[in-house]
């Protein structure tokens, strides 16, 4: 954000002031400060609920990209594919460079990102970097002046991340399809300079609906996966692979970057004795790090964990899933073993600024989300916001640079994970009840009958997407457009 303030270069003369003159204009600047002093007072108090947030905001993070010239190429195709997932069989999937997931992209902040994007489905594509603050038209949603790349087709995405952190890419048509087929992977914006954790691990957690066979499940957006929370499976894969372990040494200190690819399931991981903290939400840094405690880390959320292995034992700690207490979910193992290391002691990586916006609550709602279903369309069910089903939906207008207010009403008694593109906000309240979460969010999850606001300053500029980050919710309408400008 530009500075409010800042006095102008009234003095920048050519001519060297006499010291009448100098004496007269320092009592005009004088003048002037008090005046701007007083006036500023007088705006504050005077300022709106959203004027005050907004200031709070200020600082949050950058309004634009500083790209350092460095461009970082990289070959992506899209295309069946014949991976091991579970047991050492061989599983049909659609891959990124033929594997699930696709390749870690790894680049500094600063640095810009050149994707040379092949499509070879059977199906048109697309790829969306979600959570990334990129041009409106390298997000990857398919619109009438950029449609999906159809078989065969090409693509170059190009563009500088302003943030650094853990985010992801993976197809923005048809996806509840693609994604489940095994499109999906990282993108690392790392910071420019490096936290010196002894490991930087990313773990992307999945679930496969698998026939006996172990084939993906082809039927897709089914009646049960829309009358309830979208597609669950059968295998849970850590990385692709039912035997996932992360090996540490005793002391060390390790960076875990979760991601939730699912189409439906929510995780909640149970690391045992081991105490993580938590340091990033949806690849933005919190203001300080904090305890994992029972997180639920929904479709599209990403969770960076800061992770410090005791010196003295050896140990292997199943990590478990515990959303759903009856049926717990082991999803990877962690083991460790060896000479111990000494611990690093650098502070965890926060952000400077993250406002709680306490006030943010005494403003009014700017827009309202209901989220609900009915009976019709093309899959016997519609998943609508405000009564419309996407394609047919209203575009909202959301104020470029300003701070706001959005609710979103859950009348449905299934959960919505709610993912903004282009912007991060910050959750205000559930159900009227003052939530402060150290951090941003480009995705929440709404409970069911739940209501959540947030509040929102978008920085970039573009017809962005808001939908249910549940793929079959979203493919039966749960979409719709906030149009900033
Ligand atoms: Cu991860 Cu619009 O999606
Ligand atoms: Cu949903």
């Amino acid at each position: 954000m530009q500075s409010k303030s800042g006095i102008p270069g009234a003095l920048a003369g050519r001519d060297r002031p006499s010291c009448w003159s100098r004496f007269r204009w320092s009592l005009l600047l004088l003048g002037a400060v008090a005046c701007l002093g007083a006036c500023t007072k007088a705006r504050r108090s005077r300022a709106t609920v959203q004027e005050r947030m907004l200031d709070e905001f200020t600082g949050s993070y950058p309004v634009s990209a500083r790209p350092n010239g460095t461009v970082r190429t990289f070959d992506v195709v899209a295309a069946p594919a014949r991976v091991s997932l579970a047991g050492g069989v061989a599983t049909d999937v659609w891959a990124y460079n033929g594997q699930v997931p696709g390749p870690q992209l790894r680049v500094r902040l600063g640095e810009t990102v050149r994707v040379r994007f092949t499509n070879r489905l059977p199906q048109a594509t697309t790829i969306h970097w979600h959570g990334v603050r990129l041009p409106n038209d390298m997000d990857g949603v398919p619109t009438d002046k950029r449609p999906a790349i159809e078989p065969g087709g090409t693509f170059v995405y190009e563009f500088t991340p302003k943030d650094a952190g853990t985010f992801w890419y993976h197809p923005h048509h048809r996806s509840s399809e693609q994604v489940e087929r095994g499109l999906y992977g990282v993108l690392i914006v790392e910071d420019a300079a490096l936290p010196a954790y002894q490991q930087d691990v990313v773990w992307i957690l999945d679930d496969w609906l698998l026939t006996p066979d172990q084939q993906v499940e082809p039927s897709f957006n089914t009646m049960h996966d829309l009358m309830h929370d979208g597609r669950w499976g059968n295998v849970i894969t850590v990385n692709g692979r039912t035997d996932t372990v992360l090996a540490a040494s005793p002391g060390s200190r390790v960076r875990l970057r979760l991601l939730n690819a699912a189409n439906g399931r929510v995780f909640t991981p149970d690391f045992g004795s081991l105490q993580p903290r938590v340091i990033a939400m949806d690849g933005m840094y919190g203001r300080q790090p904090v305890p994992l405690g029972r997180a639920e880390i929904a479709p599209g959320n990403r969770m960076d964990l800061d992770i410090t292995f005791p010196a003295a034992v050896a140990l292997d700690v199943p990590v478990i899933d515990r959303y759903w207490a009856p049926s717990p979910n082991p999803l990877a193992r962690i083991r460790v073993d060896g000479d111990p290391v000494r611990t690093p002691g650098f502070p965890a990586p926060a952000r400077a600024h993250v406002p709680s916006y306490r006030e943010g609550l005494k403003a009014p709602v700017a827009t309202e989300f209901i989220l609900n279903a009915r009976r019709g369309g093309a899959f016997g069910i519609e998943w609508t916001i405000n009564g419309h089903a996407f394609p047919d939906h209203a575009h909202v207008p959301l104020a470029l640079g300003r701070w706001s207010r959005l609710r979103f009403t859950n009348v449905s008694a299934r959960i919505h994970p709610i993912h903004l593109h282009g912007m991060f906000f910050h959750v205000l309240a559930r159900n009227d009840a003052p939530v402060d979460e150290p951090f941003f969010r480009d995705t929440v999850l709404v409970h069911g009958k739940e209501i959540v606001d947030v509040g929102v300053v978008p920085l970039d500029a573009g017809d962005w997407m808001m939908h249910c980050h549940i793929l079959e919710h979203a493919e039966a309408g749960m979409m719709t457009m906030l149009d900033v400008h």
